[in-house]
């Protein structure tokens, strides 16, 4: 079938779909979304996906390079990240050529040598939250990425419970990241230019939109994230160290990477793989994909810190996107994970289900249960 509005030099392949033109896949995508994109990805490097709007999806690398470093094609606004008020706004929309010198004014307060100061405050914040005995750890995750958030933006005094009720609907199944929370962004936009006025926290430095981004991707990224390493750390004892855990996350991102699809959409029509893509299509990249598939990673299925002890595919690893968008909050979240991480002794796992469900971002499907060993 030939994928309309997508003129192709030969058609581009499509996973099963319905008969609904551009819906063809939107129940799938709304229901399985990874074995659909599995699906697609059986089929070549590139296929087609009808989401109310014509896709195309690859996760090769060659794919991956040209989508995140040629800003001027692949552009930011009007991709799926306006689809949620949560993302809709600041640097996430802000495209060439403004991006570049935006990210110039962000960058210094998120490089790792900035955060040095911060990492004796959140270990402080997070040693008084320190589970005493069996915990659930998603529950447990979450209140880590709030508080070290608040940390960091707030000097912690921003109110606990406003920040939980603002970032709750970010964890919450479709539809409901995606509705608009008039009331709820006014008072928490009102807040934080309280806090900014106090001269609090990194929010002092940054304009206020900004701090409301950086919190809302910063929240559901961050706690999966925990959420699966400290699953893994108990599964895997040996990774359990100092030593091990910069591999140990590596590892978890790579299996899990809560960002498993990235979007943009086309400024100008492009040739990719003998397709022609046209102006204004989305398209999508997936480090899901990209992380599993068997052409670059051995054994993909397999839970292996150790590879990254060697060398890993140029653009075939990417939980934090790459090129000049990469994620602000990157050292940031590395540095909050191994805190969290190094809190604890011996961790048991106790049940639960660790399989990826996905939503605004992937998350572990179940409850993962964790007692505190011997
Ligand atoms: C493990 C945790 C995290 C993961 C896996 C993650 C993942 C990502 C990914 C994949 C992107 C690129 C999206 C794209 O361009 O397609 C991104 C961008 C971004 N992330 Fe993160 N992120 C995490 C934590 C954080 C934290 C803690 C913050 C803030 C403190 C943050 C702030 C941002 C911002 C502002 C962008 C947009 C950058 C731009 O467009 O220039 N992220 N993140």
């Amino acid at each position: 079938m030939r994928l309309k509005g997508v003129a192709a030099r030969r058609p581009l392949p499509q996973p099963k779909g319905y008969p609904w033109g551009r819906f063809a896949h939107l129940p799938r995508w709304a229901g399985e979304p990874l074995a659909l994109l599995e699906e697609g990805a059986a089929l070549g490097p590139v296929f087609g996906l009808g989401l109310g709007r014509w896709a195309v999806v690859g996760y090769s690398p060659e794919w991956n390079r040209r989508l995140l470093t040629d800003l001027e094609t692949f552009r930011s606004k009007g991709s799926f990240s306006s689809l949620t008020p949560y993302l809709n706004g600041g640097i996430i929309t802000t495209d060439a050529p403004k991006h570049k010198p935006k990210r110039q004014e962000l960058n210094p307060y998120f490089h790792a040598k900035a955060l040095v100061g911060l990492k004796g405050r959140i270990r402080a914040a997070l040693e008084e939250r320190r589970p005493q005995g069996e915990f659930e750890a998603n529950s447990w995750a979450s209140l880590v990425a709030q508080v070290s958030l608040n940390v960091a933006y707030f000097e912690g005094r921003f109110p606990a419970g406003e920040l939980a009720r603002f970032l709750a609907p970010l964890k919450r199944p479709f539809p409901a990241p995606l509705w608009p929370r008039p009331l709820l962004f006014a008072q928490v936009r009102r807040r934080v230019a309280q806090m900014r006025a106090a001269g609090f926290g990194l929010a002092a430095h940054l304009p206020g939109e900004e701090v409301l981004i950086g919190l809302a991707a910063g929240y559901d990224t961050t706690a999966h994230t925990l959420a699966w390493a400290l699953w893994h750390a108990a599964c895997y004892p040996h990774w359990h160290t100092p030593e091990g855990h910069p591999l140990l996350i590596k590892e978890t991102l790579r299996l899990y990477p809560p960002g498993f699809i990235g979007s943009r959409r086309v400024a100008q029509a492009l040739e990719f793989d003998g397709y022609l893509i046209p102006k204004d299509s989305l398209v999508l990249y997936s480090p899901y994909l990209t992380h599993r598939h068997p052409d670059l990673w051995e054994r993909p299925l397999a839970f292996d810190p150790s590879r990254f002890q060697g060398r890993i595919p140029a653009w075939g690893y990417l939980p934090f996107g790459g090129g000049e968008r990469i994620c602000l909050g990157m050292h940031f979240a590395q540095m909050v994970l191994e805190v969290a991480l190094s809190l604890f002794g011996p961790l048991e796992p106790l049940r639960g289900d660790p399989q990826p469900r996905p939503g605004l971002t992937l998350a572990p499907r179940g409850e993962l249960w964790l007692g505190l060993g011997a």
